[in-house]
């Protein structure tokens, strides 16, 4: 899928961002700096896609660094930034999976100062930091060029998750759907910053997908199998590695002429 480059992944250590890291490993990418609260995880992770590279014979695997971080803390974002682009010498695609879920009891006017802060922290903010410091490297870096057909100016991407709740509401959500929403925007205004510096910017935003995120609570898990059933023309959730794809996609020069958008998907949730 054409990323030879450098990746940075955060939320690396569970579900689609673990998903997102085997996949750039599968395709070709040269480094690997995997982000995450949760350290011995993300060692796993790690130690995983090692294990691949050495039973499928790679003769260059690629290197993989962890930097256990809170996503939300912008210091630590910066640190981390800058260390992964002297580590690797650049950073060629950005995926931003870290992120939390809840559910607010009662609804919107019953939410809580303290979770809209954590969420908004986590999901908004987060975007911001980790978008901030590497775009500043990224916009300084030499151009890649494809390793296909040499499409022009290619300074690197950055993918930010939203969800199917970037564009649609779901009840008792109010802290997360503003959050997707707001990721959405952040991505619409600042890769029109930079399109034309080769920068692009874009969203994903799966639809239900079997993570720890939606599977962990046997009652989310069964609310969500009987929403599925019924709102998800496709009857089923999405796997991890379905939605990484889509990220795999964003990331390498295969959509060259790709920024500002938002990528959904869903199983065709959002066409209903
Ligand atoms: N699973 C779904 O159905 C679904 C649907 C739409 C969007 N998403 C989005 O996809 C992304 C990945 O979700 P997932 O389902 O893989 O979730 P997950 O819970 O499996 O993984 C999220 C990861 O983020 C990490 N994380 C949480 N807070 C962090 C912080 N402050 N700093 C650093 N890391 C932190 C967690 O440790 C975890 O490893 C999230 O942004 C989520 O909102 C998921």
């Amino acid at each position: 899928m054409d990323v030879p480059g450098i990746a940075l992944i955060t939320g690396a250590a569970s579900g689609i961002g673990k998903a997102t890291a085997f996949s750039f490993a599968r395709d070709g990418a040269s480094g690997l700096a995997l982000l995450d609260l949760n350290k011995e995880a993300l060692d796993a992770v790690k130690f995983g896609i090692e294990d691949q590279e050495r039973e499928r014979g790679i003769m260059n695997p690629c290197r993989i660094e962890v930097y256990p971080l809170n996503i939300g803390d912008e210091s630590q974002v910066n640190e981390a930034v800058q260390s992964i682009a002297s580590t690797f010498g650049r950073i060629d695609y950005v995926a931003n999976a870290a992120g939390v879920a809840m559910k607010h009891e009662g609804g919107a006017a019953f939410v809580e100062t303290s979770d809209w802060d954590r969420i908004l922290n986590i999901n908004l903010s987060g975007s911001l930091f980790l978008l901030r410091a590497a775009a500043k490297i990224m916009l300084k870096q030499e151009p890649i060029l494809s390793s296909r057909d040499s499409r022009p100016l290619q300074r690197g991407s950055i993918i930010l998750f939203s969800s199917i709740q970037g564009v649609a509401g779901i009840p008792l959500s109010t802290a997360y759907a503003a959050t997707k929403h707001a990721v959405i925007g952040l991505v619409r205004s600042s890769s029109e910053d930079y399109a034309k510096d080769g920068l692009r910017i874009n969203a994903i935003c799966p639809g239900y997908t079997e993570t720890p995120l939606t599977t962990k609570s046997p009652q989310i898990l069964q609310a969500m199998k009987e929403r599925v059933a019924t709102a998800v023309p496709m009857e089923r959730m999405g796997r991890p590695e379905e939605i990484a794809d889509g990220v795999i996609y964003l990331a390498g020069g295969r959509s060259s002429f790709v920024t500002g958008t938002a990528l959904l998907v869903d199983g065709g949730y959002t066409q209903r």
